[in-house]
């Protein structure tokens, strides 16, 4: 089993994109500590969303949420200085697109931030594995990225047995998340599997009450 206490992190791609502030506010009221952001560049997936000076402005409004950044961006590494600046606290970056990966992962964390690394259904778990040892959190898509809602990919569980094997057999420590589909049933069988690091969009923006999916959630461990 991972050794790391679970973590619930509300997509707010799934929020009021009126009302962002309002809706990352339900999160930091709740207690929770995590936030996900979804940042999307119509070329990695098709479909955009918002930017840097989202999440400045969401930090301007007071929210102390740490900020789970997941960039879907065909070019992350001309966007990580402005998402550090902007408040994002860990900066996700997918393995699929071509450029010098282990060197973003190291600028993210100069910048002071924590760096993951993200791969899509279609990706092995080897293409991560030579940068198992750079990173403080490995997030294995569950579905295709690029739009909310979609049914979780209950085929991805391998991916998460391996990954979670390689962290234990390496003695690493990074956060394993999963990504897509997420609700209380698919968190438990991923958590099964290693995951400790659950996103949930749809499942928890629309839940008829926030709080009472919270705590069920607190109870997967
Ligand atoms: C999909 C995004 C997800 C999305 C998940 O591309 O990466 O974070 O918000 O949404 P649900 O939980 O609705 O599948
Ligand atoms: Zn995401």
């Amino acid at each position: 089993m991972a050794t790391h206490a679970p973590i619930l992190s509300p997509s707010l791609l799934a929020g009021d994109h009126a009302a962002l502030a309002e809706s990352a506010m339900v999160v930091e009221q709740l207690g929770l500590p995590w936030l996900h952001l979804d940042l999307m560049d119509g070329h990695f997936v098709p479909n955009l969303t918002f930017g840097p000076e989202t999440l400045a402005a969401l930090r301007r409004r007071g929210l102390k949420l740490f900020f789970d950044t997941h960039l879907m961006l065909t070019e992350p590494h001309r966007y990580i200085e402005p998402f550090a600046k902007a408040g994002a606290n860990l900066i996700s970056i997918h393995i699929e697109p071509a450029y010098d990966h282990a060197a973003v992962l190291r600028r993210i964390r100069e910048l002071g931030c924590k760096c993951g690394i993200v791969l899509n259904p279609g990706t092995p778990a080897a293409a991560i594995e030579p940068h198992l040892s750079l990173v403080d959190l490995v997030l294995v898509m569950t579905v295709q990225p690029g739009f909310g809602g979609q049914s979780f990919r209950r085929d991805m569980l391998p991916k998460l047995t391996q990954i979670d094997a390689w962290r234990h057999e390496r003695g690493l420590n990074f956060r394993l998340e999963v990504d897509g589909g997420i609700d209380l049933s698919t968190a438990r069988e991923c958590r099964s599997a290693g995951a400790d690091t659950f996103v949930a969009g749809t499942s928890f923006f629309r839940a008829p009450d926030t709080r009472a999916f919270a705590a069920e959630f607190a109870e997967i461990a």
